[in-house]
């Protein structure tokens, strides 16, 4: 027990000045209760409000995937400078130190290879588990237009509720079939789907015209998906492009992980994402670091 406190008769409790709160100012994230708030919190730089998210979960359906044959190699020493990491449990558990305290993003759907039709996954993790791994949120394809549409929508809405119990958001990521047109019309529509449905953070791809009315009609976060690997400056000017119209950032992969130099590549598009360096720039920057 401590001992009573009358040592002081007039303590000073600030009785004119107004109780201080911080409104949390992420896109459509202000009503969230302080846990889900949290969890983003360590996903989004509280400055910039945007992200830049790793994305190395492609072993999921792809295997050991050029880039990640060696994760402890190739991804570990690139862990500092990304705000998030997006990743299975597997390669969580057995090879990220638990040192990190960057947000991790749980893939957690999954079921289909690259040998068959991709749309037919499942929730593919229990709550207790995300829980148990203390991340920052869970991943869900939804296959919008796609054969396994339907399902991969009951798993995102699945995830959903499991995900307000207990505090963790999910990330919707509008997986496109391959014989779908990759267009802002597409996008607007998988997008938003995911967000009405209550996705908490949507990941899509960029498209050249219009990308701005993707990112105006969805009424959450909206990250950047990097997609195949470009040439670097493709690649700076795609997320710059993407920043400038309205994404909270990038979820890249490939464009990292299979550049020449993925540090300088991740430390180029962190410039890029926070600090708006114009494309040509951020190259410039990507090259003096590969030099060293
Ligand atoms: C695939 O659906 C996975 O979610 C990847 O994380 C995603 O494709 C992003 O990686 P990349 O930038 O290589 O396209």
């Amino acid at each position: 027990m401590p001992e009573a406190d009358t040592g002081k008769e007039a303590k000073d409790f600030h009785v004119d000045i107004p109780p201080r709160t911080t409104p949390f100012t992420l896109k459509g994230c202000h009503s969230l209760d302080w846990g889900m708030q949290n969890r983003l919190a360590r996903i989004f730089n509280a400055d910039s409000k945007r992200t830049v998210m790793l994305a190395i979960d492609h072993g999921y359906f792809q295997g050991p995937t050029t880039g990640l044959e060696r994760i402890d190699i190739n991804i570990v020493p690139l862990l500092p400078y990304c705000d998030a990491l997006m990743l299975t449990r597997g390669i969580l558990r057995s090879t990220i130190p638990s040192t990190f305290t960057h947000g991790t993003v749980l893939r957690a759907s999954g079921g289909s290879s690259i040998l068959k039709e991709l749309s037919h996954e499942r929730i593919a993790v229990d709550i207790e588990d995300a829980c148990r791994l203390n991340v920052a949120a869970m991943a869900v394809q939804v296959f919008i237009g796609g054969e396994g549409e339907a399902q991969s929508i009951n798993n995102m809405t699945r995830l959903v509720d499991l995900g307000n119990r207990y505090g963790i958001p999910v990330l919707a990521v509008t997986a496109v079939g391959k014989e779908m047109v990759r267009d802002a019309r597409y996008f607007r529509l998988a997008c938003r789907i995911c967000a009405e449905l209550g996705a908490h953070v949507v990941k899509t791809y960029y498209v050249a015209e219009d990308f701005e009315t993707v990112t105006a009609s969805c009424p959450v976060p909206l990250v950047m998906a990097g997609g195949k690997k470009l040439p670097e400056i493709d690649a700076l000017t795609m997320a710059s492009n993407a920043v400038s119209q309205g994404a909270a950032g990038v979820d890249m992969g490939r464009n990292i992980f299979q550049s020449d130099a993925p540090a300088a590549m991740i430390q180029a598009v962190g410039k890029v994402v926070h600090e708006n360096m114009a494309p040509a720039d951020a190259l410039e920057y990507y090259k003096s670091l590969k030099s060293k």
